[in-house]
């Protein structure tokens, strides 16, 4: 019978590894067997995993999370507070080890979650099927599963049929070719040298688990970050004693990213009070005061109308932005002053510089454009933890001396409003920045003083603007006001050709050397330059995308069948294939099969992306998706900005440039693994809890040792497992963030 081998799952605890021990089991199993009412039974379910329902979220509130670092002093430099001394090396080990006593295998799991109950009886009973099955086509899959389900029985049913087709799907041989991803690993061979260690590390660890040694035992000591970041800590932001070194911060650079040597493993407090967010779309007008407490903000804010606070509440006047009369009028004048901008067809992609509360981008949803905001790290201005709590995307970045983390002529119209940035100086170097972000053809829409108010320097800065982008060869297609916000707003269009540069008197800004990759942008320092704009019309940039929503499944007109695939098939099959597998998992389990109450997720991100697949099957939800490209994948980024989603690189290895509590769902398919590769996971895992809202959830399709092991840590950080599945090695993990944080 099914229920047995559930159990086997439940009771295993860390801090009890002799419940893994046969015997127990076999008590178990008789138990189970007298009825499916055990489960409830609290002998044998932790109380942390709880049996509620799937659906049902914790009512409670924060138990009182106390213990707040005192803000006053600097901590330990970093802000590191390693958690488990010394010997956390060996722990991970032993975990392992212990791990071993536990069978993945070819069992399916799930938590014994009300509604799941008929699932994993069903899921049992087709596990035999599964090898069959995979051998034949996408299609006769189908066709037979729905057999199957007939002789099952009801409608109902027929759903978590669908599921197990899903599950088995999880590494469709026709997709995922084994070593097909590691070949294309290659971009990264740089880089493999210096952590061959960590190579030697995972060999060893997996020799060690060979030999079984269930007996040992882990108990992971969690404290919470002592910082003066206190709730809000962001680790590469926050790293006191590199900002301290710094020479100069001209630049902005105390606002860059500083990573510590070593990742923090403690855990961010959080605030007192904090509630559960309030959901899209009444968050875009009002927040919970108490998850983003930010006197200051208020204080200077408050008299430009941006935010109050209301009783409990903090709200967004006038959509929270100087436009008094509202967002979406401004928003309308921009289009009425530059027709062809045509929000939601033609541009589907903005940037906001220096975002305030992002109400722009909450706005631009409403005409189907997908905003992403930025803006520094402040800690009187906490704009993007407020914007992401509204349920509108941003992040923290500033414009200083690198590249911001975006492949070049991605944006359809780059916005900036008062963003006071020093665009002219310097060589026009932070526009220059902004013009290798913009798609030729695109428009830069800049709405500040000095565009229409006559004090002298304002005057002296429109007359530099002016000069500086003429030599850049962007047009001046509009200069014009919206009456109702009374403000003036300038639109520059971009060139689609080389034509004006090459008949530039004086070559200032000059070209770009030709070596210079204008998609290479993690960590590479901002130029007074102008790259050449492509040509040859096989390659991206010569041509503008489809237009919303078609772009969004349109292979792309440069990817072409000569070229090999992430996957291994020529590179548009694998585009479609991807998308495909994405729908499938999407529609399947992540939307039908696993119990997600999806109205309590916004914020979700793709922590490492292929084509977009995932998020381009979530199109329908009401939720953006934030996708990551690891800087050790395939830069498959430009691929996703051209169907009109939007992303970022980033390395997994260092923290996120967002703040604590900002996801509410995070989607990790194969990343721990390749990740182990290059540092160690506990730190990554503390990371994901950093930016995981409490009750939020994370889904991760690994090898089974990962799968295992991110388990182990996530259980000890109290969160609730609400499904695991495995088969051949490769395994979903499915678990969700608590309200817990330890007391010290
Ligand atoms: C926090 O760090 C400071 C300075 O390193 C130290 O004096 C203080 O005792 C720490 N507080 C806690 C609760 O560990
Ligand atoms: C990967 O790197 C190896 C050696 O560095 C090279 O021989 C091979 O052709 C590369 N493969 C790809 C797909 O670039
Ligand atoms: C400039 O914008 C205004 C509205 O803001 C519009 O009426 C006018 O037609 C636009 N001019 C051009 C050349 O597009």
């Amino acid at each position: 019978m099914a229920s047995g081998k559930s159990v086997t799952r439940i009771d295993i605890r860390r801090t009890s590894p002799s419940y893994c021990s046969t015997p127990t089991i076999v008590i178990f199993v008789a138990l189970c067997l007298v009825g499916i009412w055990m489960f409830s039974s609290t002998i044998v379910v932790p109380e942390e995993i709880s049996l509620q329902d799937a659906k049902s979220e914790t009512k409670d509130q924060v138990p009182g999370v106390d213990s707040q670092p005192s803000g006053d002093n600097l901590g330990d430099n970093n802000g590191n507070t390693i958690v488990d001394e010394p010997n956390r090396e060996t722990s991970m080990d032993e975990e392992k080890l212990e791990k071993t006593g536990e069978k993945l295998g070819e069992k399916t799991h799930e938590e014994p979650l009300k509604e799941n109950e008929e699932v994993l009886t069903e899921l049992e009973n087709k596990t035999p099927d599964f090898g069959d099955l995979k051998q034949t086509n996408e299609g006769g899959e189908t066709n037979k599963e729905r057999r199957d389900t007939d002789t099952i029985g009801e409608n109902s049913k027929k759903k978590k049929v669908e599921e197990i087709e899903d599950m088995k799907g999880l590494k469709p041989k026709d997709i995922l070719p084994d070593g097909a991803q590691l070949e294309l690993l290659n971009m990264t061979s740089t880089q493999k040298g210096s952590w061959s260690t960590q190579d030697a590390e995972s060999e060893k660890e997996k020799e060690l688990q060979a030999s079984s040694s269930p007996e040992s035992q882990i108990i992971y000591s969690w404290k919470l970050c002592n910082v003066t970041a206190g709730t809000d800590y962001i680790p590469c932001l926050d790293n006191e004693k590199a900002i301290k070194k710094l020479r100069s911060t001209k630049h902005y650079e105390h606002r860059e990213r500083h990573c510590p040597e070593e990742s923090p493993t403690c855990l961010v407090p959080l605030p007192e009070g904090y509630k559960r967010p309030i959901k899209w779309p009444k968050s875009r007008d009002k927040i919970w005061y108490s998850n983003v407490p930010h006197t200051k903000l208020v204080d200077y804010k408050g008299h430009q109308n941006w935010l109050k606070i209301s009783g409990e509440y903090l709200t967004f006047p006038g959509g929270g932005t100087q436009f008094k009369h509202g967002a979406l009028h401004y928003i309308d004048v921009i289009q009425e002053s530059q027709t062809d901008i045509a929000w939601g067809k033609r541009s589907r992609l903005a940037l906001d510089v220096g975002c305030g509360v992002a109400s722009f981008g909450g706005y631009l949803f409403e005409r189907d454009v997908l905003t992403m905001s930025f803006a520094p790290k402040d800690e009187h201005e906490a704009q993007v933890q407020f914007a992401l709590e509204r349920g509108i995307p941003a992040i923290s970045a500033v414009m200083g001396t690198k590249r911001l983390p975006f492949p070049s002529k991605v944006f359809d119209v780059i916005h900036c409003a008062r963003c006071r940035v020093p665009w002219h100086i310097e060589g026009g170097m932070l526009l220059l920045e902004l013009n290798r972000l913009l798609r030729p053809g695109g428009y830069f829409v800049w709405s500040a003083t000095p565009v229409y108010q006559k004090l002298p320097e304002d005057v002296e800065i429109w007359n530099a603007m002016f000069a500086l982008t003429k030599s850049m060869c962007w047009k001046m297609v509009n200069k014009t006001k919206d009456k109702v916000n009374r403000v003036g707003l300038a639109i520059f269009r971009k060139p689609t050709d080389n034509k004006c540069y090459e008949k530039r008197v004086i070559q200032n800004p000059p070209l770009c050397q030709d070596s210079d990759d204008p998609d290479a942008a993690w960590n590479i320092p901002l130029q007074a330059c102008i790259h050449k704009l492509p040509t040859d019309p096989a390659i991206r940039g010569t041509q503008w995308p489809e237009q919303w929503p078609q772009r969004l499944e349109k292979t792309p007109y440069w990817m072409s069948s000569s070229q090999i695939g992430v996957y291994g098939k020529p590179a548009p099959e694998d585009f479609i294939a991807d998308y495909e597998h994405w729908k499938r998992v999407v529609r399947n389990s992540y939307i039908n099969g696993m119990g997600i109450d999806w109205s309590t997720i916004r914020n979700v991100m793709d922590m490492k992306t292929v084509y977009g697949g995932f998020a381009a099957a979530l199109r329908e939800m009401k939720v953006w998706v934030m996708n990551i490209v690891p800087i050790n994948s395939p830069d498959t980024l430009p691929i996703i900005y051209e169907r009109g989603l939007f992303g970022l690189y980033h390395d997994w290895c260092e923290s996120f440039s967002t703040y604590p509590r900002t996801y509410d769902l995070l989607h990790a398919d194969h990343l721990f693994s390749n990740l182990k590769r290059r540092c160690k996971l506990l730190p990554v895992i503390v990371e994901v809890d950093r930016i995981l809202r409490p009750e939020g959830k994370l889904i991760i399709r690994d090898n089974v040792e990962t799968i295992n092991e991110v388990e182990s840590v996530v259980k000890s950080l109290q969160w609730k497992v609400r499904m695991t599945y495995s088969k051949d090695k490769e395994g979903l993990l499915f678990v969700q963030k608590t309200m817990w944080r330890p007391t010290v």
